[in-house]
């Protein structure tokens, strides 16, 4: 859950010359606005207009927001003229409607929607020209506005995504045959990552408040699993009566589980005997035991990995993994390169996660494979903030969150877009939550 709403702003330290900016915040607002797009351009009104799930907005509700977020941040916020009223502001004010009581509010059709989106864009574009390179003002180093509201648009197109997987009627069609990479050789189940300081949190222009600042700690050695959890591996556990056995469970979890009647993970589609189907999408099609479990809720993967004789990793342990065991912070496990369709499963164009062991390119300088993309991965550990934390831009986008209630979640999926995942990107959700594009994969204490 990444969220936002209101214009509340507080300074922010900045430290030294950014490089030029303008061009990839340009680049980046345009790839996000096509994936939306894309993503909806086929869909019918009514469905655009429907709710869905009392979990999601509707689908058109998240247009207008997109747009009314950029208008805020991008417009408002930098001095340029309003082209809305900023009353309308609390018609799309995450916090001060509940996604299900969305579609009761006066939205914009969807023809309207999208072409505020489209006079909203057109007027940053006008005064992005006009802004200076080099300020060093805090919204502008480094052009850091700018990447906020593009990371915002394509996180709303992942929360999209999932709103079109709760969608029943009718089926979104998606491609049956997708592409896929030529799995490689996953070489070990675990790896070992030696204990030792860390350098924790990010540093990069572009990352969020919750992520700074960055500081070192220190981390005992442990034993990280090489891939995600593959719903062959969790299957064993669910044939095995894990979702019976109250062992295995958090309390609440165990709460959970009955009150909600869980199984198994969201959108399998038991056979019987061992045969299992799921729903993708559009498509009902077999359960493919190699590729990472997806729809877990944090309950489920904690399960698992105490039935496994393991534990979920926390997110320090998470990020040492990625970053790699030499000290050398890097941006992304394999290096400080963006990601490329080569490294990892990332931009929601396979509407779904690859099979484990696919992407050689993206392993990290230990041995681990996968951790960025494919499936966001839940951690042991609740969101919270780092010492010397400072709310930016607004506290709604981390602070009110920060506590006991939500778990972290690392690593992005294949719905997540590229420029928003990186080491050090945090996510948090409930951890009853199994709409997301979530899985986990286990650790446990080096002996
Ligand atoms: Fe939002």
């Amino acid at each position: 859950m990444f969220h936002m709403a209101e214009e509340r702003r507080r300074p922010r330290e900045e430290g030294g010359p950014h490089p030029p900016w303008k061009s990839r915040a340009w680049t980046e607002l345009e790839t996000a606005r096509a994936r939306v797009l894309a993503m909806l351009g086929g869909l019918p009104e009514d469905e655009l207009r429907r709710q869905h799930s009392p979990l999601m907005s509707p689908l058109i509700w998240d247009v207008a927001h997109v747009a009314n977020y950029e208008e805020q941040w991008l417009l408002r916020a930098l001095g340029a003229p309003a082209i809305t009223d900023p009353a309308f502001d609390a018609i799309y004010d995450a916090f001060r409607h509940p996604r299900a009581t969305r579609a009761e509010l006066p939205l914009l059709p969807p023809e309207a929607a999208f072409a505020y989106a489209r006079r909203v864009r057109e007027a940053v574009r006008e005064h992005l020209h006009r802004l200076p390179q080099d300020s060093t003002a805090p919204l502008l180093a480094g052009g850091y506005v700018f990447g906020m509201v593009a990371q915002h648009e394509q996180q709303h197109a992942e929360t999209l995504a999932a709103t079109l997987q709760l969608m029943t009627s009718p089926e979104y069609p998606v491609p049956s045959a997708r592409p896929r990479p030529r799995p490689g050789a996953v070489p070990q189940a675990e790896v070992f990552i030696p204990g030792g300081e860390v350098r924790l949190g990010s540093t990069s222009p572009w990352a969020y408040d919750n992520e700074r600042p960055a500081f070192s700690q220190h981390v005992a050695p442990f034993l990280m699993d090489a891939h995600p959890v593959t719903n062959g591996d969790y299957l064993v556990f669910v044939e095995a009566g894990g979702y019976e056995d109250a062992r295995w469970w958090h309390p609440q979890g165990w709460e959970v589980v009955q009150a909600e009647g869980l199984k198994h993970p969201g959108f399998w589609l038991p056979q019987g005997g061992h045969a299992w189907l799921r729903r993708r999408f559009g498509q009902v099609e077999p359960l493919p035991r190699d590729e990472p479990v997806q729809h877990v809720c944090w309950y489920e993967a904690d399960a698992y990995a105490r039935w496994a004789g393991k534990r979920l990793p926390t997110e320090a342990e998470w990020e040492k993994a990625a970053r790699g065991s030499d000290g050398r912070p890097r941006e992304y496990p394999w290096g400080d390169a963006p990601p490329t369709r080569a490294h990892a499963n990332l931009d929601g164009s396979t509407w779904g996660p690859a099979p484990v062991g696919s992407y050689p390119q993206g392993v990290s300088q230990d041995g681990v494979w996968g951790l960025l993309g494919d499936v966001w991965e839940w951690t042991a550990s609740n969101f919270r903030p780092y010492a010397g934390f400072s709310a930016f831009p607004y506290p709604e986008y981390s602070e009110v969150f920060f506590g006991e209630s939500y778990k972290v979640l690392r690593g992005g999926a294949w719905a997540s877009a590229p420029v928003a995942v990186r080491n050090g990107f945090r996510n948090w959700d409930f951890p009853n939550r199994r709409q997301i594009f979530a899985g986990f994969r286990c650790a446990r204490n080096a002996r």
